[in-house]
């Protein structure tokens, strides 16, 4: 029986410990989120999760126990259109950032057509995606409706400031069209970090920044060819 070597058994002199054996390839970082785009997308998640709480509080009274999260009924009320503004100010930031890359293109087409190859992870078939897939152009898409209607249903039912300006039957459409794109707003939120996590290392491109080239090569190929274009350098 062959035994693997061990621990105890040192190097040739002529190589020195720390050089990799001669199989290992470089790994390839591509930059795919600069720290200021991950910051901006952080404010973003944690507002929109805070909402989230405080809003699913006053949604039925059997969630009202979420208010003890904001330190009580009235702070959660008052706490809520404020960090509605956060995220409506945060949300402008990832907007400006990406709306290039979300532009609909001809082969995003494809790529809805190809759905089920996609998910059952064969993708080589599938024409080269830029940037972002179809799926995340409508997560891009569909926030930003529901964000700018959440900011402006949300003002049209903000008693404090803007309770004497809009007549009641306004306030109640406002109250249901606020509701309803809440609901929107967490489904797509739901199929988005669900995603996330779903395609390996996605997590990391936003966590640490950087995905391996061989990500990009799979999921994002005429992204990695423009990016390459502009000049990759491998870590070592
Ligand atoms: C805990 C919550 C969240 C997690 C774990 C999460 C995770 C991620 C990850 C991993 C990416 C990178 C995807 C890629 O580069 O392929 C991403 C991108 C993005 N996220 Fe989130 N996210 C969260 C919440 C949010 C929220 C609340 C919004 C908006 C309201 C949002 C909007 C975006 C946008 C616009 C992108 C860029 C992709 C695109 O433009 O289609 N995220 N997110």
């Amino acid at each position: 029986m062959k035994t693997r070597p061990t621990s105890s058994v040192k190097p040739p002199a002529s190589k020195p410990p720390t050089s990799k054996p001669p199989t290992s390839k470089p790994r390839i970082p591509v930059i795919r989120y600069t720290l200021p785009a991950r910051l901006n997308h952080s404010v973003t998640a944690v507002s929109f999760m805070l909402l989230t709480l405080s809003g699913l509080a006053f949604f039925h009274p059997s969630l009202y126990f979420l208010t003890m999260l904001f330190g009580g009924g009235e702070l959660a009320r008052l706490l809520h259109p404020w960090i509605g503004v956060v995220l409506a100010v945060s949300f402008a930031g990832l907007f400006l950032r990406f709306w290039r890359d979300n532009r609909w293109r001809a082969e995003d087409g494809a790529w809805i057509g190809s759905l089920r190859q996609v998910l059952s992870g064969h993708e080589e078939n599938l024409p080269e995606i830029g940037k972002y897939n179809a799926g995340q152009k409508f997560v891009f898409w569909g926030m930003a409706v529901f964000v700018l209607g959440l900011l402006g249903s949300g003002i049209l039912i903000w008693e404090q400031y803007f309770g004497t300006l809009t007549p009641v039957d306004t306030q109640r459409v406002a109250v249901l069209v606020h509701s309803a794109l809440a609901i929107l707003g967490i489904l797509v939120l739901v199929v988005h970090i669900y995603a996330a996590i779903w395609v390996r290392s996605t997590i990391g491109a936003m966590s640490k920044g950087t995905v391996t080239a061989g990500w990009a090569w799979r999921h994002h190929r005429k992204w990695l060819r423009e990016e390459a274009a502009k000049g990759l350098r491998p870590r070592t």
